[in-house]
């Protein structure tokens, strides 16, 4: 009776008594380490077996873990050769190396394959997670082979990361390439050894971080790390070049990990406590992403935006420049002619330097030598110190364009002086002199201005009238001038009716053509406050938005003009045959980038926050390089506004173009405008209206086309036939794609248009997958009858739209 339970508890406790046997550091000849059998280290921090990082479980390894936290791995040995299951056996081998053999067969999976290998070697797991082959009785650390000579993606105090400059081989860290695949992934992170030792975290072959170069104290742009119980060096002879972190209280542990995001964390665990906490990571800086700014910029990252150019370079492209692309770079405003022109350096402190890319490095000149050399040579666009230690020495060149120069907080230590065309310099004193003397001008004139606006206002305040018609900035027009102009209104000189009015063609006395929008009456809103907006919408200038040259009220008549577009507006281009074989597809992406900043603008940048409520084609005119430009913005914030609450209840905007949230519940947000943005992109790609679409296979509007040529990755026949010969494939696709993102039906899916402007203008951009898109099967009137004319259709949905209103 008694037996039976005890044999029971025995078989129970059996692997985890030979697990408690086996937790020596030590692994001897004839010994072997088995699944279930580990080796842990002699202060229990650290345990080394065999693995799987998959639930699947189709895949093993030998690795080393925090024995607390066996989910953290800090080393694998057969990274790249799996066991394929759990059978296999760690033993060391006749001529003395450590060998990972596949079960039965006795296959030799991994090898510690070390030179200097001799029978009678003993494997023994340290406490600092290092595991090391060494000669029985040789207690020193003349190591036959240690797994820190083999990082992972883990570096670990004492490990060192960088070069043994004598035989070359050099030892960096290595991301895995899946949460549980630890084979080497396409990051990796170590030192660059050119001239001066440099940190670099790679994907591929790209850089992705940079901190250096070596100044013989620190990596220059990253801090000194002063941390009282871990100490970081970098060691640098003509033996080896390595960087390391020592822990100096063994109450904490520190490790450091690279992941597949290219991420660098430091992670620290108090002695007690349960979890780590990330104590530094790459991600807190935004300039830590190699090269952001481009060429001859500068990353501040107390700035925002954080890229400016150096003094002396203009944005290369002040279009992307302006939608935060900056990866065009800066040029020189005056271009450097070597042989004529004076020279001087502007000296730069308190940054990285470049990275040395194309470079010359001579580490016994001085920095007059230095200045002389860089003098001599057309090519040379700057010098600094290589070694900032006793006062300076040695001499960087720097040839062609200077990258990923960053600011830091570092007191002053290390200047480069950047080569400039002496007029450059001196334009610099003349208008330092001249800036200096129109501030303080400036300031008195402000300081007055303020005095004497604070006398208006209390004069007026007592008189409390409101005509103040003379402080507009807006030019008014009378209305016998824009009657002239139009000729009176005449129906010749129409050219448009829009949401909120008839648009006519005027010519000024001047010669100017104008377009004079004469608004619908009854907008509800009082005159002064009318008159605020429309300043206010005057102020808004933007190279994609229609320019408003003035206005003109008087009496019941609220009139804006705009500058003229001898092209009309881009409906009439994508939805004529004849006309759209003039827009090619650069063209239309020329176009759709365009809106799509103009609208960023809008919603973003300018100092009201705009949305638009009613883009369509026929809101894009064209001005006479075809270039578009958003029109009738802002009015629905003035005059929409009242129209929706009060009189008219009507929604502003049109069909075919309004987001659902904004048809059904009349809610209306910067969503709302991408949603627009989104149908506009498809029509432009499509040549299509949306409203009208007709397929002979479904019933779709445009949306539900496009949405279904792209699940079934048919995506490209979407494209108007017309432009498609000249069409780049993945830019069409991206742009469908963004389009298709755009129309989701839920706003929160749909991406802000400053997203929206980066995924178009960047080809590397990864995008998400769109969803469903709002209105998808939005035709009932189609269905039920195929005949029905869009007109009846139309109203039909008009009618719906009435009725939601009046809930
Ligand atoms: C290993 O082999 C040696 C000599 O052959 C022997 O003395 C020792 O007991 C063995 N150890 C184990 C654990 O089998
Ligand atoms: C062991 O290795 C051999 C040779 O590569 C292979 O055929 C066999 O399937 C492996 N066994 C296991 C369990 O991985
Ligand atoms: C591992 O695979 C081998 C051959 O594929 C098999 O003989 C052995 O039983 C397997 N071991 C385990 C633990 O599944
Ligand atoms: C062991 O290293 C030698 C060179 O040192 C190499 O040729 C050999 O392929 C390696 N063997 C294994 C199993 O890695
Ligand atoms: C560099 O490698 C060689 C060959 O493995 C070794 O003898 C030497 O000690 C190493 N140097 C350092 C500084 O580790
Ligand atoms: C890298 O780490 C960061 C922060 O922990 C995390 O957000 C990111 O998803 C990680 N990347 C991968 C590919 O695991
Ligand atoms: C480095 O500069 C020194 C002094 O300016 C010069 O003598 C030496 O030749 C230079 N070395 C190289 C490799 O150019």
């Amino acid at each position: 009776m008694e037996i039976f339970p005890s044999i029971f508890l025995y078989i129970l406790l059996f692997p985890l008594l030979s697990e408690f046997c086996s937790a020596s550091d030590t692994l001897s000849s004839n010994e072997t380490i088995t699944y279930g059998k580990t080796l842990v280290s002699s202060g229990q921090s650290f345990e080394l077996g065999i693995f799987s990082p998959s639930d699947s479980a189709r895949k093993w390894y030998i690795g080393i873990w925090y024995k607390k936290f066996p989910e953290i791995i800090v080393w694998v040995a057969n990274r790249e050769n799996p066991l394929g299951n759990s059978s296999g056996v760690l033993t060391i081998s006749s001529d003395g190396d450590l060998v990972l053999l596949n079960d039965t067969t006795g296959f030799i999976v991994w090898s510690s394959n070390s030179s200097k290998s001799e029978p009678g070697t003993v494997a023994q797991l340290l406490e600092s997670g290092n595991l090391v082959l060494r000669r029985k009785y040789d207690n020193t650390q003349n190591y036959v082979w240690q797994s820190f000579d083999f990082p992972s993606d883990t570096l670990l105090p004492g490990m060192k990361m960088g070069w043994n400059l004598s035989t070359g081989v050099n030892r960096y860290l290595t991301s895995w390439k899946d949460d549980d695949d630890p084979s080497p992934g396409d990051i990796t992170c170590g030192l660059d050894n050119i001239g001066m030792p440099q940190f670099v975290v790679r994907k591929g072959s790209e850089k992705i971080l940079r901190k250096g170069p070596w100044n013989g104290i620190q990596f220059g742009g990253s801090a000194r790390w002063s941390n009282p119980f871990y100490k970081t060096m970098l060691v640098y002879n003509n033996e080896e070049l390595y960087y390391m972190g020592n822990l100096v209280d063994n109450s904490i542990s520190i490790r450091n990990t690279v992941n597949r995001s290219g991420l660098l964390q430091r992670y620290l665990l108090k002695k007690g406590e349960s979890s780590w906490t990330v104590i530094d990571s790459s991600q807190n800086n935004q300039c830590n992403q190699y090269g952001l700014c481009g060429a001859n910029s500068i990353c501040k990252i107390k700035n925002r935006p954080v890229c400016e150019c150096l003094y002396g370079f203009v944005p290369k492209s002040q279009s992307q420049w302006d939608v935060l692309d900056w990866s065009s770079g800066c040029v020189r405003r005056i271009p450097l002619r070597c042989q004529q022109d004076p020279i001087k350096f502007l000296k730069l402190g308190g940054v990285q330097l470049p990275d040395l890319l194309q470079f010359s490095l001579n580490k016994s000149t001085s920095l007059k030598e230095c200045r002389a050399e860089c003098l001599k040579s057309c090519s040379c666009i700057a010098y600094a110190n290589s070694d900032i230690r006793e006062g300076g020495s040695g001499c960087f060149m720097w040839i062609g364009d200077l990258i990923d120069i960053r600011e830091f907080s570092e007191e002053k230590q290390q200047f480069i002086y950047i080569r400039m065309a002496a007029a450059e310099l001196n334009n610099n004193k003349k208008t330092r002199l001249v800036l200096i003397l129109v501030v303080s001008l400036v300031c008195g004139m402000l300081i007055l201005g303020f005095l004497i606006f604070c006398l208006i206002k209390k004069r007026k305040m007592k008189r409390a009238s409101d005509d103040n018609v003379k402080d507009i900035e807006l030019p008014m027009f009378d209305l016998t001038t824009v009657t002239n102009a139009t000729k009176n209104f005449s129906l010749t000189n129409m050219i448009g009716e829009g949401g909120f009015g008839i648009v006519y063609k005027g010519t000024l006395p001047t010669g100017q053509e104008v377009a004079v929008k004469r608004l619908s009456k009854n907008s509800g809103q009082g005159l002064q406050e009318f008159r605020s907006e429309v300043i206010l919408i005057a102020k808004l200038q933007h190279r994609n938005l229609v320019r408003l040259l003035g206005c003109c009220l008087e009496g019941d008549e609220r009139m804006l003009i705009y500058e003229y577009m001898p092209n009309k507006s881009l409906d009439h281009f994508i939805f004529d045959e004849h006309r759209k074989t003039l827009i090619t597809w650069k063209k239309r992406f020329e176009i759709v980038m365009g809106i799509s900043r103009g609208l960023l603008y809008l919603h973003q940048d300018s100092r009201l926050r705009i949305i638009h409520r009613d883009l369509k084609t026929s809101n894009i005119l064209l001005d006479s390089n075809l270039n578009p430009k958003i029109a009738d913005f802002g009015l629905a914030r003035s005059f929409g506004g009242d129209q929706t609450e009060s009189k008219t209840k009507r929604v502003v905007g049109t069909h075919g173009y309004m987001s659902p949230e904004y048809v059904v519940d009349g809610k209306f947000s910067v969503k709302s405008d991408v949603f627009s943005f989104g149908v506009l992109l498809l029509e432009i790609l499509s040549g299509r209206k949306n409203r009208t679409f007709q397929h002979p296979d479904h019933h779709h509007n445009l949306l539900g086309h496009a949405w279904l040529l792209w699940k079934e990755g048919r995506a490209l026949e979407l494209v108007d036939g017309i432009c498609e010969p000249l069409f780049v494939e993945s830019e069409v696709l991206r742009c469908i794609q963004v389009g298709l993102l755009c129309v989701q039906k839920l706003l929160e899916d749909r991406p802000a248009m400053a997203s929206i402007v980066v995924m178009l203008s960047n080809e590397g951009v990864a995008l998400p997958q769109p969803k469903e898109p709002g209105f998808f099967i939005e035709r009932s009137c189609a269905e039920t009858d195929r005949s029905t004319s869009e007109e009846i259709c139309l109203t039909q949905n008009m009618v719906t739209i009435s009725v939601l209103e009046a809930r």
